[in-house]
């Protein structure tokens, strides 16, 4: 197997889905994914993210001079440009049209479709939203599933269910959907860039494998998996520790400050036998996320000698970084 798959991904519109999927090469959790090249049937906004990132992008309009051209013509047009990247996955991202056999059948099993409903209900639509708050379902989502000859009916890969709230409208129930979209449509192209997907009978077998790694996009990570966003930033307080320098304390000073950092997780560095310089001034390096260092502010409140004193000044520096109770 190679060491990437070349993707090209297909869209009409906005291009939502094909930005989440720029946004996971980016971040490298598509690494095995090459973006050879983006489709569209018209001059669609979404053409902008494969602008910006640098990869192929063609229009090859349906409709020309006011004729809506045939299907099986375009497919063909569309399919010429796929062959001249070597397209091992084709993603549809909100591609209005539908594949002709010879399409699906060129490349089967290689044509991805994001639906924005849990399939098989309510698909064979472009709008799957509004006919499931129309039915009154309590549950809508979307659906992840490998292209067949019949529209939206094709094994399934990934799922994700939202919840219909009472208030919903088509857009907040759409807009809610697509933050999911966002999230399993780059996760099945991973799982198939990392030949992880096997399709038996009309079932796909995930092999997913237990993983670890050390991330640095933190950020990046916590808006793919669906953090909130008012938690993400929170959470990223917590990921970030802060070093605090204090100057002229007492090693007496420092053993305790040592001590309640050490009973928050944190810690203090501290000069090497300053335990011994028991009246000299030394300084020490507090180090502490935003949580650790505002409690270590309460304790010292209490504590004796200059450490009240040096309680209120970190105070002052913690509110300098804005750091906030939340
Ligand atoms: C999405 O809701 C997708 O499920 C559907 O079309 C919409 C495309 O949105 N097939 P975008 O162009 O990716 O923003």
């Amino acid at each position: 197997m190679k060491s990437k798959i070349n993707l090209a991904v297909l869209i009409s519109g906005r291009g939502s889905n094909l930005k989440a999927i720029i946004d996971a090469i980016k971040s490298g959790y598509l690494d095995k994914v090459d973006l050879k090249v983006v489709v569209a049937n018209k001059d669609a906004l979404g053409l902008k993210y494969a602008k910006d990132f640098g990869c192929h992008s063609y229009v090859i309009p349906r409709i020309v001079n006011g004729q809506k051209i045939p299907v099986e013509e375009h497919d063909k047009k569309v399919m010429e440009v796929l062959e001249k990247y070597a397209i091992d996955l084709i993603a549809l991202a909100g591609y209005d049209q539908i594949l002709q056999k010879e399409f699906v059948r060129r490349y089967e099993w290689k044509i991805m479709n994001i639906h924005p409903s849990l399939l098989p209900s309510f698909g064979g639509t472009l709008h799957g939203q509004k006919d499931a708050l129309e039915y009154g379902v309590k549950i809508s989502g979307c659906t992840v599933h490998f292209v067949e000859e019949d529209v939206d009916t094709g094994p399934i890969i990934i799922q994700a269910a939202v919840p219909i709230k009472d208030d919903d409208t088509p857009e907040t129930l759409a807009n809610r959907i697509l933050e999911h979209e966002h999230i399993i449509y780059p996760k099945s192209i991973k799982l198939f860039s990392e030949n992880r997907l096997k399709i038996v009978g009309r079932k796909v077998i995930v092999e997913g494998e237990l993983n670890t790694s050390f991330i640095s996009d933190t950020a990046y990570h916590m808006k793919r998996i669906g953090v909130e966003e008012n938690a993400i930033k929170h959470l990223l307080e917590k990921c970030r520790v802060y070093t605090v320098l204090v100057e002229n304390i007492t090693s007496r000073e420092a053993m305790i400050l040592k001590q309640e950092l050490l009973s928050l997780s944190g810690d203090c560095a501290v000069p090497k036998e300053s335990i011994l310089n028991n009246l000299v001034f030394i300084d020490v390096i507090l180090i502490g996320n935003c949580i650790q260092l505002r409690l270590l502010v309460k304790k010292l409140r209490n504590q004796v000698f200059n450490l009240t004193k040096l309680s209120e000044k970190l105070e002052e520096n913690l509110a300098d970084l804005k750091i906030t109770d939340n």
